[in-house]
């Protein structure tokens, strides 16, 4: 099995909702290391240019609205098919809709306030980490 990095943002929600450790948790007790981690409240122009992909979708201007409406906690996990796994982890996108024991079944409200942002693909996972840890290798090591 591959070891993969993946980027994931605890969301404006969940920060205020002080789960920042417990997500942490379930992230370290399902095999995912946190190998890089920042705090920050992100400008309109960096939650447009980090979801420029659903510029054209009908939600876009209240995701970028929601992303800044406070801090979020932003980091790298590493492991055995992170991606994926932080996915599983994470539920799916409408909270309603997410499955028993997930992050955003236990800490999301609904769709537009879901807790928890996940990579969903290498090359995706690539762009991300990119975007905020410039220079960070997207695979393990130096
Ligand atoms: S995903 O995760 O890309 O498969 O999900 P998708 O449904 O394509 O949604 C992409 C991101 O947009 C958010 N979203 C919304 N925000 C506000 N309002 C509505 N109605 C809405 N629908 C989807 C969703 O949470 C995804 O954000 P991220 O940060 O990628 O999880």
């Amino acid at each position: 099995m591959a070891i993969e990095r993946t980027l994931s943002i605890i969301k404006p929600d969940a920060v205020a909702k002080n789960v920042i450790g417990k997500i942490y948790s379930r992230f370290e007790s399902n095999g995912l290391k946190v190998v890089a981690s920042k705090m920050a409240w992100l400008s309109e122009q960096e939650a447009g240019q980090f979801y420029a992909v659903h510029k054209a979708r009908p939600f876009f201007k209240d995701l970028v609205s929601f992303m800044i409406s406070g801090p979020v906690m932003i980091q790298v996990l590493e492991g055995e098919n992170a991606i994926a796994k932080n996915r599983e982890l994470m539920g799916a996108t409408n909270p309603k809709e997410a499955a028993a024991g997930t992050i955003r079944a236990d800490f999301a409200e609904s769709i537009d306030a879901n807790a928890v942002h996940g990579s969903d693909a290498p090359e995706t996972a690539a762009v991300e980490i990119g975007f905020f840890f410039p220079g960070m290798n997207v695979f393990s090591g130096r």
